[in-house]
Formats: C-alpha cells, structure tokens, sequence
C-alpha cells in the first residue's frame, strides 16, 4: 500500500487550481442516465470515486470514455438495471443512481451503501421521498428491489433534514416525470444548482430558490449536454488550511468566491490575510495562528462539515484553544488521534472538539481514517517538524486528485512512496 511522505517545516508559496467538484460529478453522472443520447462533461476531477461511478455507468450500458478532464457518456442503450453490490460499496454515495435508473428503467435493483467511516448514513429520507413520487420500493437483507408501475409522478416532499444526496435523488427521479415536485428544506449546496444547471441544459425544468425549495416540472424526456463542473469548494478550502498551516502566500486559483464565503470567515478568524479575486483566492500567512471559536458544521450556507478536519489539523498549531463542532455526522472526529500522534493536543467532548494549540508539531507514522480526515494529516504534516507518513491514501484518494503533486507544486516537501 503506498503512503503519502511528507518533511514538514517548508513555506508554501505560488499558485496552485482547484480541480472540478467530487460532489458535483457523482451525482451529475448519475444524472446522464436521464439524458436519451451523449453528455460532454468537462473538469471532471480524476478521482477513484469519479471512476467508480463511470464503472457504472459502463455496467448499465452506458459508453464512457475519458479525454483528459472530459468525460463523454453515452446513455442512449440502458440495458441494465441493477447495480452489484461490490459496485454499489465502492462508492458510498452510488445510492443517488436510483432515481435515475428507476425513471429509466422502471425498475431497479440495488443494495444499501451502508455506514461508512463517518456515520451510519441512513438513506431512509431518499426512500420515502422516492415513494412518494410512486417507487415500490422492498428492503430485503440490504438489498433495494424497487419497481415504478407508469413513470414518477410529481408531489410536494418537505424534507426533514436538508439532505444533500436526498434531495439530488428526488431531483433525478422527477425530472423525467408526470406533473410538478416542489421539495421544501431541500439542501441548498452549490452542487445541488449545479446539477439542475446540468439537467436543464438537457431539457428539464428545475427551479432551486434560495429558500431551500426546489421546484421540478417534470418533462417527458431528456436530450444530451455540454456542461463543466463547478470546482471542488472541499478541495479549496484544504488548500488554503494547509497555507495557514505551513505558513506563506498562495493564490488558489479556478474558485468560486461565493462558494468559499462559509469558510473565508473562519480563515480571517485565524489571523490569516484573504483577498479574493473575480474566481481566486490569495491566502497570506506570516504569523502564528489565532484560535478559532464558533466553527459549527452546518447544511449549506452553513460552515460545511468536509472542511471540518482540515481546519481543525490548522488549529492545531494556534495560539489559544479553538472549539468545532459537528453537527451532521456522529462520528466524523476519527482524525483526531491520528493527529494527537502529531503532537495535537485534542479533547473531545461528544460533538465538540476542544483543540489547545501547541507550539508546534511532529512527524510520525499516521493513518487516514477516511477522505477528509486524511487530508487533515496531510495539513498538519504540512507543518510538523520533521517526516511523516500518511497511509491509508486510497481515502484521499477518492476525492483529492494528486493531492501530494498539487502541493510540490507550491513548495511542500511531499511525496508519494511505499
Ligand atoms: C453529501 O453526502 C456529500 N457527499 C458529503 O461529502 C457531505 O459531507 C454531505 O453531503 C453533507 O454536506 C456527496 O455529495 C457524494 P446528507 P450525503 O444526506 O448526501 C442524514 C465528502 O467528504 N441523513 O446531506 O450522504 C445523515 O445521516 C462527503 O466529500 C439521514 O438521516 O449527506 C447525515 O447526518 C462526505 N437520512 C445528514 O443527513 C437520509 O436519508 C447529512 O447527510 C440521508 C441523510
């Protein structure tokens, strides 16, 4: 198994871009079974989970090929309609081809993602929502059998939690469907515009307010697209942790500023100096960090919970104790120990982690726990002293695209080895 290899102690400089949004192609892909005929998807991140959900696509029947971040699915011949388990478990979040391949398909055939390492992630919002809008749906030893007797037919759903990967299934269900969804406390994440951007480009009929409503006019069906991905917001917001981390000046380039608003806050908190530019970020760092005191994780526009474990590895370093909370997943604070083995010192308290800065880190043998909890020790590596090595790289993996050769790029000292 590789590991990532990190000497700490190098000041970042330079600029560096951010990669298309992981949570923007899942669903979007899931998205190209609605559309009868070829999606060109550009700034597609090369991710494991990105090439997990086109072994999918590729599984159903779909044509999928690769031109450097372009991505060209063709779903004009479906000829499946289930997904096998090892398929559905390679990817947690494989749970939102449903609504796409029952709308298709009328029927389908999958199994409950399961927990994973942050949380039971119960898709019980996903399913009553789907049969409201008319599923069958029989849960049977982990498996879905579901079944639609005409096609979807559209309803008012109000969600009871804001759930991301609900509200994109109930989106992919109705799209192509009888009559109009109105989804209340619909999560307003900027993938979820995203994705209607998407599918009205192929003919659908999305409106997503800024109240968290989403309205769907359902069509009777859907043609191909030209779309790019929005970047990856996460994967900005690491990079600019792994700045206030190891210190220096970085302009992190191909954002979108209104998509970093819930975590520029928190960066100025630190003491960190942020300018931002029409679609970049330049991020200054030159003293010790200030603490931060009010990060709570929250549904967007909220401060979002994949940037919790970076910016709790930055913290690490501050003068003064910082408090995070997190208030969406139960069990999303597997990187603290790993990160104590740096020389953190960390006290959890339920959902609330007291970080006492230290004056300073050191490099150890640490393990990624899961995707964000493993960039987070790639940021505190960042500004140990001395070596670390990551294992567990195929978390980080799964949503950061060559995460240690972005980081030479501006100066870390970091390597992947076995
Ligand atoms: C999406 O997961 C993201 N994944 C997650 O990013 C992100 O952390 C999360 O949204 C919150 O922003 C993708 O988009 C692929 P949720 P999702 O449904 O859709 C509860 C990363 O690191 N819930 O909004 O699974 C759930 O238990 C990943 O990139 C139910 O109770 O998130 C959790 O407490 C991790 N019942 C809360 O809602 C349901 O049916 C948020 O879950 C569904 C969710």
């Amino acid at each position: 198994m590789d590991k990532i290899i990190v000497n700490g102690g190098n000041r970042l400089g330079g600029e560096i871009s951010v990669h298309g949004a992981k949570n923007s192609s899942l669903p979007i892909l899931a998205a190209t079974l609605l559309a009868e005929g070829e999606c060109v998807i550009h700034n597609c991140p090369d991710l494991t989970d990105v090439r997990a959900a086109c072994d999918i696509l590729r599984y159903l029947g779909c044509k999928v090929k690769k031109e450097g971040s372009t991505l060209v699915v063709d779903s004009s011949i479906i000829s499946k309609w289930d997904i096998p388990e090892g398929l559905m478990h390679e990817m947690r979040s494989s749970i939102v081809f449903l609504g796409p391949i029952l709308s298709r398909m009328h029927k389908a055939r999958l199994y409950t993602p399961g927990g994973c390492e942050i949380g039971l992630r119960p898709i019980d919002l996903h399913l009553s929502s789907l049969r409201m809008l008319g599923a069958h749906i029989r849960e049977s030893h982990g498996e879905l059998i579901c079944r639609i007797d005409k096609g979807f037919r559209g309803s008012n759903i109000t969600l009871s939690f804001p759930s991301v990967g609900a509200t994109e299934n109930i989106i992919l269900a109705c799209a192509v469907s009888e009559g109009v969804t109105n989804i209340f406390n619909a999560a307003r994440e900027p993938e979820i515009a995203d994705l209607a951007d998407f599918l009205n480009k192929c003919g659908a009929r999305i409106k997503t307010g800024t109240d968290g409503t989403v309205t769907v006019e359902g069509v009777s069906s859907l043609h191909g697209c030209e779309h790019r991905i929005i970047p990856d917001r996460i994967t900005a917001a690491t990079y600019m942790s792994a700045v206030a981390t190891a210190g220096g000046e970085v302009l992190i380039k191909d954002i979108v500023p209104m998509h970093m608003k819930p975590v520029i806050s928190v960066f100025e908190e630190s003491g960190c100096r942020i300018n931002m530019g029409r679609d970049s970020v330049k991020i200054r760092k030159t003293e010790r960090l200030k603490p931060v005191r009010n990060v709570r994780t929250m549904p967007y526009p909220g401060f979002p919970t994949d940037a919790q474990a970076p910016v709790m590895a930055m913290t690490a370093l501050a003068d003064g104790t910082s408090v995070i909370v997190e208030n969406i997943f139960e069990s999303r604070f597997k990187h603290v120990p790993q990160l104590i083995r740096l020389g953190s010192a960390i006290k959890i308290e339920g959902r609330v982690a007291l970080i006492d800065g230290v004056e300073r880190l050191y490099g150890a043998k640490v393990c990624a726990p899961d995707l964000r909890g493993g960039s987070a020790l790639v940021v505190a590596a960042l500004g140990a002293e001395g070596r670390s090595e990551i294992s567990g790289t195929n978390h980080i993996d799964r949503g950061y695209e060559k995460i240690e050769e972005s980081l030479r790029k501006i100066g870390a000292d970091i390597r992947r080895g076995v």
